[in-house]
């Protein structure tokens, strides 16, 4: 069986010299048998019905299917080696959902085949969803294909991470799932993450998604047949077909069944919802606590201080710099932050520097980096000159990072951080491929065109490395690649440039990153299947890690890479855009997709745009935007003129305003984020969430709703102080004036927006808890009563909710979860009351009295949210 699969990889390498694409319409597909069929799940055989292709490495023979109705709103088809050989995403980075194998006749999807050559459809009642008889299916040694059929001109979203329109193109369009260091973000191209899974939205019939649990490069492409036939085809450079559908009424719905699948999004502490200030170039420690006073003097709530990696001793990790950031100051900083009721976060890199460092020893003594096969440290270029890479594989690694975390970040000894930023870890090399001389690229100040982009320079030269340095090696590979049974790759495979190539921006697969042919510690994976899960191994590792300093509390994790699933460990920035407007507005459709398709709803963009200068009109207008991404953070890039919120008169107004409203508001989206960390029900929405029937919102990403109540409209142009806001069939009150405005499913255009203000409605029908007034942190903000906002829907009734907790334990004891309704002029109070001392209701505002001169109604009233009440309105 083995040797004859080995004749077979020989042959391969063979015929791929040949003409690959030809060939590749060849292939003669599979034929199915020995189906077994259970009452919710189906097994068979698949065998190569002909003559093998082997355009990109060799036709594997023997296949085996397994089709599970797992709900009776999930279906999860894997196609897969006979002998279990082939490489599959370790449940280590993503655990596998269990089955609660339900009848296929209750199930809402249906599973069916066609024998020779084999293809499947998945239907929902009558209409088909998927339907891989598009082109016959390819499985070879490093290279998958599946084609399906789409209708005519679908509505699809998600395949992050991209900055093209939420809605995704369909004509043409590659998306390449490749893990990037992609400075300035370009459309069109693979950039941080990797989120196989799309949805498809059908307007009435209902909204599905497909997760394709995959971690190989690939290219997905959404095209046409040169009949105009609409398809959607995975070219995949290794691993199993393991698809997962599920489907729901709506989008929403869709996005709830994805949660279960991958996993709830970790609830995230109270203070992380604050306004967060950072820059890469601060000076010292002196400018820091600056910018600290700045803000005070300006009276713009600053919640948390950032540090890039200037900290760093000339950017090693887990290190000061002596001279700009000694300890003693940064404590002292530390301690003044925590004193005010602020918090602090630094950058951690997963490179190491293999200059004479703590990190570096201790990596080297628990033997956690990793290794070429020769056993020598693999070594590249990052930040700090030469560097070895973590491998997150290692069993030992997770006592390395916590070891380094406890050391450096103790709270009594070192820098005591309150979260956590993680960057570089798609991963990053500025040593671009072949990486033969790592000390070549080491100088930042002298990087090649090759980099991913124009480096600033670094405050200080950079070191060199001892050149003879040879570490013992201690890693342990249990399992050869190749052994059956194993999952973890098949031999012989080409791991540096495989026949087929996929559309990476960066060039060759281990170009600006770690080489692909590296194989990690443990289980013995290679980096060429498992590179895409480099920055959620990472991930989870940091969670740990800070929850082993912090036992009790949320860890707040910030990441560039992700993968699907990342979510339940850490939130998202959107990297390294650019100040202008284009990437103002994209930044949009990017944290929609993020927080509603990919489940990860802590996301925000580098507000004020990172490359490049921005501008104060710009500034102003993201200052507002920022205030509804459910992570906000100004972020600078070193060279560029400052943009601190108190730099400009009007950008100051415009953010002080903004943050008035998010402060104000920041019960209820923690309430909705609870919710969503509890059930997987987005809070962060585009429109057609809210709307699913209506067509005019479906491409809509301009505009979106932070939460199920408040639609954000912001202005989009420069220059310009209109815009033109689409408004569906349904009641909204302006928030400032409470003004009612009967939406018409047509736009309105709103005039006369200055640039501090940003345009904001109470969707009808919802109850807004919220504070009846803001504060200077949110440590204060939780001292103020609520003001009960009730805006009636069309039908007169309205509900909300409203979840109280400590704000910061991982368990809190005693937790509050109160319901209102309101209606026939009655707002009703019931829930859970926990014990703590009640909240207390200050006023409660009842919108657009309709017929009664269209005026709001406020009552001061106070309130004890303490036990079940009833307040009457009319
Ligand atoms: C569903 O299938 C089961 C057996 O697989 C059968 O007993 C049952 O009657 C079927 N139900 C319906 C509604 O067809
Ligand atoms: C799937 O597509 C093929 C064309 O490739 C078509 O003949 C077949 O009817 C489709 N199956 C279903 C269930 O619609
Ligand atoms: C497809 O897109 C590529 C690159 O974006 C472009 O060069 C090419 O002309 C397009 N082809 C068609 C058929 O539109
Ligand atoms: C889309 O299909 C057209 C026509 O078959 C082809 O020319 C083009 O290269 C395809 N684009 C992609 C991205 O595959
Ligand atoms: C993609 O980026 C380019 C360059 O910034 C820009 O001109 C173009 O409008 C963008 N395309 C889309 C569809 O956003
Ligand atoms: C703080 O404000 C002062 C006075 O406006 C200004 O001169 C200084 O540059 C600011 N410092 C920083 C770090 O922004
Ligand atoms: C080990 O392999 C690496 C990468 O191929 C190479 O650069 C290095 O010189 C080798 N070391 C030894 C001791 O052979
Ligand atoms: C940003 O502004 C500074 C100061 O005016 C200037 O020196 C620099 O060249 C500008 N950068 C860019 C990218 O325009
Ligand atoms: C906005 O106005 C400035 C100054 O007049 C001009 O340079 C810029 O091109 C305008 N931008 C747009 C998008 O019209
Ligand atoms: C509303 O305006 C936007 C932007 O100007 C436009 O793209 C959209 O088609 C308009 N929608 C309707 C329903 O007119």
């Amino acid at each position: 069986m083995l040797g004859s699969f080995l004749f077979l990889v020989f042959l391969a390498g063979a015929a791929v010299t040949g003409t690959p694409q030809s060939s590749i319409d060849q292939c003669p597909g599979y034929k199915v048998s020995n189906v077994k069929k259970g009452s919710g799940s189906l097994t068979a055989d698949l065998t190569l019905a002909g003559t093998p292709c082997n355009s990109y490495g060799a036709d594997l023979k023997n296949l085996k299917l397994l089709v599970e109705y797992q709900t009776d709103q999930r279906l999860h088809v894997l196609i897969y080696d006979a002998d279990e050989q082939v490489y599959q995403v370790p449940e280590v980075a993503l655990a596998r959902v269990e089955s609660s194998e339900v009848a296929s006749n209750k199930s809402a999807l249906s599973f069916d085949y066609e024998e020779e050559p084999f293809s499947f459809t998945i239907s929902r009642d009558d209409e088909v969803l998927f339907n891989t008889s598009a082109s016959s299916l390819v499985f070879q040694s490093e290279y998958l294909r599946l084609r399906t059929w789409l209708p005519e001109d679908p509505y699809l979203y998600g395949l992050g991470e991209h900055s093209d329109p939420m809605r995704l193109p369909t004509d043409n369009y590659t998306r390449t799932m490749w893990n990037r260091d992609a400075y300035t973000t370009p459309n069109r191209t693979n950039l941080y993450g990797t989120h196989p899974v799309y949805y498809d939205h059908r307007g009435e019939a209902g909204t599905h998604g497909v997760f394709f649990l995959n971690s190989n490069g690939m290219d997905i492409k959404i095209n046409r047949t040169t009949t105009g036939k609409q398809y959607l085809e995975y070219n995949v450079l290794g691993g199993v077909l393991d698809f997962y559908f599920f489907t729901g009424t709506d989008p929403k719905e869709a996005s709830i069944e994805y949660s279960k699948v991958v996993g709830l999004p970790a609830m995230q502490s109270y203070w992380t919802f604050g306004f967060h200030q950072c820059r890469y170039g601060y000076r010292d420690v002196y400018e820091l606590a600056e910018v600290v006073y700045n803000y005070s003097q300006a009276s713009i709530p600053l919640e948390t201080m950032w540090t890039d990696i200037d900290y760093m001793d000339r950017r090693r990790v887990f290190t000061l710099d002596p001279e700009r950031f000694p300890l003693e100051k940064m404590r002292e900083l530390v301690t003044y932050l925590h004193n005010h009721d602020q918090h602090y976060i630094v950058m951690v890199d997963p490179a190491v520097s293999v200059s004479d460092n703590e990190a570096y020893q201790a990596g080297v003594e628990q033997g956690i980096f990793l290794h070429n096969q020769n056993g020598s440290l693999y070594e590249g270029a990052v930040w700090p000159g030469v560097t070895v890479f973590v491998d997150w594989f290692n069993s030992d690694t997770q006592d390395y990072w916590n070891g380094e975390f406890d050391r450096f970040f103790n709270a009594d000894t070192g820098v005591d951080i309150d979260g956590l930023w993680i960057d570089m870890n798609e991963a990053s090399n500025f040593c671009p491929y072949p990486c033969t001389d790592p000390a070549a690229f080491a100088i930042s100040d002298d990087l090649p065109p090759a980099a991913p982009a124009v480096r600033p320079s670094s405050p200080r030269p950079l070191p060199g490395f001892p050149a003879d340095f040879q570490p013992t090696s201690k890693r342990s590979v249990k399992r050869a690649q190749g052994e059956k049974g194993a999952k973890i790759g098949l031999p012989h495979r080409n791991l540096l440039s495989p026949p087929y190539t996929i559309q990476n921006a960066a060039g060759a697969l281990s170009m600006s990153t770690i080489q692909t042919d590296i194989i990690h510690s443990g289980e013995g994976y290679a980096e060429y299947d498992t590179h895409n899960l480099y920055g959620t191994m990472m991930s989870a590792a940091s969670r740990v890690a800070m929850q082993s300093r912090r036992p009790d509390v949320r860890p707040l994790i910030i990441t560039r890479s992700t993968y699907a699933g990342a979510g339940s460990h850490v939130g998202h920035w959107l990297g390294d855009n650019v100040s202008d407007w284009p990437h103002y507005r994209i930044s949009i459709a990017q944290i929609l997709s993020f927080a509603s398709m990919f489940q990860i709803p802590m996301v925000g963009a580098d507000v004020c745009g990172f490359a490049s200068n921005t501008t104060e009109e710009l500034c102003s207008r993201w200052a507002a935007l920022g205030a509804f991404y459910t992570f906000y953070r100004n972020h600078n890039e070193l060279g560029d003129i400052s943009q601190e919120f108190y730099v400009w008169p009007t950008v100051a107004e415009s953010a002080r305003k903004a943050i008035d409203i998010r402060y104000r508001l920041i019960d209820y989206i923690y309430t909705s984020l609870h919710r969503q960390s509890q059930t997987g029900e987005p809070f962060l929405q585009p429109m057609f969430y809210l709307y699913p029937k209506d067509q005019n919102t479906f491409a809509n990403d301009l505009q979106f709703f932070y939460g199920d109540a408040i639609l954000v409209s912001p202005v989009t142009e420069e220059n310009s102080t209109s815009v033109n806001a689409y408004f569906p069939d349904d009641i909204f009150y302006d928030w400032y004036t409470g003004a009612a405005m009967r939406g018409h499913g047509a736009n309105i255009t709103l005039s006369n927006i200055d640039i501090t203000h940003i345009p904001l409605h109470i969707r009808g029908g919802n109850i807004i808890p919220a504070r009846s007034s803001s504060a200077m942190t949110t440590t204060d903000l939780r001292e103020n009563g609520f003001e009960l906002i009730i805006a009636p829907g069309l039908d007169e009734t309205a509900s909300g909710s409203l979840y109280l907790d400590d704000g910061d334990s991982l368990e809190p004891s005693h937790t509050t979860e109160i319901e209102f309704t309101y209606s026939g002029g009655v707002l009703h109070i019931q829930g859970n009351f926990g014990q703590g001392s009640p909240a207390k209701v200050e006023k409660i505002t009842l919108l657009g009295q309709s017929g009664k001169s269209g005026k709001n109604m406020s009552i001061a009233k106070t309130l004890d949210l303490s036990g079940p009440t009833e307040v009457n309105l009319k």
